[in-house]
């Protein structure tokens, strides 16, 4: 992977996960920097990994190679201006992982001739196991959306998308899932305690099912997911609804 010098914006739970997986991948620290108006994340970060730490967006951004925008959506055209304090946006790829704003409101808040992409990770990213989306504006170079690629790949897998409609698809189908798998898995375990264990029990049992049929999935790729069902439910036994 490319080693650039890279400064993050912000030092919450997503920048988190995506330094823990570029250091444990052998970036570099000192290629990164993180940025944060409060020291208390930040200063979390700086001792953990040993990179180095700023909290002024523009002195952070002004030598740096890559910014990545990992801020709150509410707060991005505040930081956006931040950033503009420092001009010099030639060469410099702008990735961001913000849902919600799209790239013609970045061209208003930054230079228009920005190179952006548009990352969405999702939040088992935190162990390494996510999936992002990416999507590069045209004018991104070949080069940049390589470097943006293997960064987000340190987290997880990557999907190219072609289109930035597309990065609303991704918010729905691997963005937000992870709540409904957890909502699903959270009414499995309150079932389980009702039919006959205690919390702890239930919630492994539920873990462990989720996990092993995940991997099940994952090793027979060549079984749909229908199939798999239809594996545990055969007809007429305690898996299938009766008629
Ligand atoms: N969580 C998810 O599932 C998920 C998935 C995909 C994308 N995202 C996106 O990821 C982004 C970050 O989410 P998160 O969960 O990491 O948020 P978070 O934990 O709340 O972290 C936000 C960070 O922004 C910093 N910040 C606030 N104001 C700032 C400013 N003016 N300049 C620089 N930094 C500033 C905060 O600083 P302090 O530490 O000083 O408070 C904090 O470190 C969001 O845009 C979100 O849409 C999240």
């Amino acid at each position: 992977m490319q080693q650039r010098k890279i400064t993050f914006i912000g030092a919450g739970n997503m920048a988190h996960a995506i330094i823990a997986g570029l250091i444990s991948a052998g970036y570099p620290v000192n290629k990164i920097t993180v940025c944060s108006p409060t020291s208390k994340n930040r200063d979390q970060l700086l001792k953990k990994y040993g990179i180095h730490g700023k909290s002024d967006n523009a002195d952070a951004s002004k030598h740096a190679d890559v910014i990545m925008l990992a801020v709150k959506p509410q707060i991005m055209e505040t930081v956006c201006q931040s950033l503009k304090k420092q001009a010099n946006f030639a060469n410099k790829p702008v990735l961001t992982i913000a849902a919600e704003i799209p790239v013609k409101r970045y061209q208003k808040y930054l230079p228009t001739n920005i190179s952006l992409v548009r990352v969405m990770p999702n939040t088992p990213s935190l162990v390494d196991q996510g999936v992002s989306g990416l999507y590069a504006m045209d004018s991104v170079s070949e080069n940049d959306k390589t470097f943006a690629t293997e960064l987000m790949a340190s987290i997880g897998k990557v999907f190219l998308l072609a289109n930035e409609a597309a990065i609303n698809d991704i918010i729905a189908v691997t963005g937000s899932s992870p709540a409904y798998f957890f909502l699903f898995m959270e009414l499995m375990q309150q079932e389980a305690e009702r039919l006959s264990f205690d919390s702890k029990t239930a919630r492994e049992l539920v873990l462990y099912t989720t996990q092993g049929s995940a991997a099940l999935a994952a090793t027979k790729s060549d079984l749909s997911f229908v199939t798999l069902r239809e594996q545990v439910t055969s007809k007429g036994g305690t898996t299938a609804i009766k008629p």
